[in-house]
C-alpha cells in the first residue's frame, strides 16, 4: 500500500503549541535538520513551554521519499484458534493464578468483559467495567480493567488524563486513524468512542492515568521467527515449531494464546525485532548531535514520557511502530501530533524498528 507524497510538506507551515510542557532546558532553543527547522523556547525544567514548528519548504522537502505502510504491522483479526466451548455454554472457564469463574460469553461480553485479577486495579467506573449500549463497549474489554492493554491496542496506564483525552478527540475527529485503512481494532476504537459524552472520557481518563504500566514485552533480536498465525490483531506461534526468516519486520507473539482469548492481563508477549535494532534504536533515541528529533528530548531521559508527552518507555514495540507510521503517513494528524510529524519526515522503516525496539525495551 503505497501513500505517495502523503509526507511531503509542499507549502511553509508554522503551527504553535502552547501548553505542551518540554523537560528540555534552553540548550535546545534553536535547531535545525535541513528540511525542518525547529524553534523551542523552554523555560525552565517540566515549565510550560511554547513551541514552534517551522516547516520549510526545501529542496529535500520536496523530493520526500514515498513511504509504504508495512502490512505486517497490522495483523488481522483472524478466526480464534483455540477450542473453546459454544458460545452459550455454561462450561467454566478459568485463568491461572485467578480465583473467577466466567463462561464464554462471559469473556466475550462487551459490556462486562472479565476482570480475572481484581486486586491489580482499584474499582472500575462504569465506563470501564460496562460501557454503554449500543456502541460504547466498556473500556476494559481491550485495554484490560487494569488499563495494561493488548498488542493490538494501547496501555494507557500511566498516560496523562490530558493525553487520553486529546487522544480520544482526535479519533473522534477522524484526525488520528490506522495508516492501514480500516484495519479492525483502529475501526473498532473509532466506533466505541462515536457517541461517548465529555463526562465518560472524563471519567475513564482519571482512571487509567492512576495506574502504571507493568513490563510486559520481551524484545528479542534474532534472524529467525517462529512461523505465525495472525491472531486477533496480534501473531501466534504455530504449534509445531518451525520457524522463518525474520527480515527487516517486527512480529510480536503472545506467549500464551489461550489466556489472550480469555483476555487475561497476566498474558506476556515477545517481540522480536532484527539484530542490532535495540542499540541502533538508543543511539537514535539519545542522539546529542540531533536533539530536535531524538526522542529522548522530549520523552524523557528515560523515554517514561514528560508532562503530556506520552511514555514509551515498555510499551509494545509494534504499537509504537505503527504510530510511528501513523504519523510519517499522516494517519495521525491531530494538532498536538505536529512535533512528532517533523520527528519522523526522515525515518526509515528501519530507523523505526530500532526505535520501536529500544523503547520497548526498557523499563515502564
Ligand atoms: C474494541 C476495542 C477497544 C475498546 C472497547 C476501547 N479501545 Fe481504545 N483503543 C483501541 C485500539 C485498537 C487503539 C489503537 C488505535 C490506533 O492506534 O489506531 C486504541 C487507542 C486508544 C487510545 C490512544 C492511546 C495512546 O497511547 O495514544 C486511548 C486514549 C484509548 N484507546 C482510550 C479508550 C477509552 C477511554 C475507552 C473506553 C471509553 C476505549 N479506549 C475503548 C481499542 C479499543
Ligand atoms: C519535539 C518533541 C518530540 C520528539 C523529539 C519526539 N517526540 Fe514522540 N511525541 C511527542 C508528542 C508531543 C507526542 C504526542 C502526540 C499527540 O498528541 O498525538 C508524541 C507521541 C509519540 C508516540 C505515540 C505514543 C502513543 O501513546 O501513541 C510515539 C510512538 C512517539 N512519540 C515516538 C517517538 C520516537 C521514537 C521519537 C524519536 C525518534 C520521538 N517520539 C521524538 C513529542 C516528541
Amino acid at each position: 500500500m503505497e501513500r505517495q507524497g502523503a509526507t511531503t510538506l509542499s507549502r511553509p507551515s508554522v503551527r504553535s503549541f502552547n501548553s505542551l510542557i518540554l523537560a528540555v532546558s534552553c540548550e535546545v532553543c534553536f535547531l535545525s535538520n535541513g528540511a525542518y527547522t525547529l524553534i523551542a523556547f523552554p523555560r525552565t525544567l517540566a515549565f510550560v513551554a511554547s513551541l514552534t514548528i517551522v516547516a520549510a519548504t526545501t529542496a529535500s522537502a520536496q523530493t520526500a521519499t514515498t513511504f509504504t505502510v508495512p502490512a505486517w504491522a497490522f495483523p488481522n483479526i483472524a478466526p480464534a484458534l483455540v477450542a473453546k466451548p459454544p458460545f452459550d455454554s455454561v462450561a467454566p472457564i478459568r485463568v491461572p493464578r485467578s480465583a473467577k469463574v466466567y463462561t464464554l460469553a462471559q469473556v466475550k461480553n462487551q459490556f462486562g468483559p472479565p476482570d480475572w485479577h481484581p486486586a491489580t486495579h482499584p474499582k472500575a467506573p462504569d465506563v470501564v467495567a460496562l460501557g454503554r449500549r449500543p456502541t460504547a463497549w466498556a473500556c476494559g474489554y481491550c485495554h484490560l480493567l487494569d488499563g495494561q492493554g493488548r498488542s493490538e491496542n494501547a496501555t494507557l496506564a500511566g498516560l496523562s488524563v490530558e493525553y487520553i483525552t486529546q487522544q480520544i478527540a482526535d479519533i473522534r475527529s477522524g484526525a488520528r486513524h490506522s495508516a492501514l485503512a480500516g484495519w479492525g481494532p483502529s475501526q473498532n476504537m473509532t466506533n466505541v468512542v462515536k457517541d461517548i459524552t465529555d463526562d465518560e472520557v472524563a471519567i475513564a481518563a482519571k482512571y487509567f492515568a492512576s495506574m502504571k504500566a507493568r513490563q510486559r514485552y520481551k524484545v528479542v533480536e534474532s534472524t529467525k521467527v517462529p512461523r505465525t498465525d495472525e491472531a486477533g490483531g496480534l501473531y501466534a506461534p504455530k504449534t509445531d515449531g518451525t520457524t522463518e526468516p525474520l527480515g527487516a519486520r517486527i512480529i510480536e507473539v503472545t506467549t500464551d494464546l489461550r489466556r489472550h482469548e480469555m483476555r487475561d492481563a497476566a498474558e506476556t508477549f515477545i517481540s522480536y525485532v532484527p539484530p542490532g535494532s535495540v542499540a541502533r534504536g538508543q543511539k537514535l533515541a539519545t542522539s546529542k548531535t540531533t536533539p530536535a528529533t531524538s526522542c529522548t528530548t522530549c520523552h524523557g531521559p528515560a523515554l517514561r514520557g514528560v508532562g503530556d508527552v506520552p511514555p514509551l518507555a515498555g510499551r509494545s514495540p509494534l504499537y509504537i511502530l505503527r504510530q510511528l507510521v501513523g504519523f510519517r503517513t499522516g494517519a495521525r494528524a491531530g494538532d498536538t501530533g505536529a512535533p512528532m510529524q517533523v520527528v519522523v519526515a526522515n525515518l526509515g522503516i528501519d530507523d523505526m524498528i530500532a526505535a520501536a525496539a529500544y523503547a520497548g525495551s526498557l523499563k515502564p
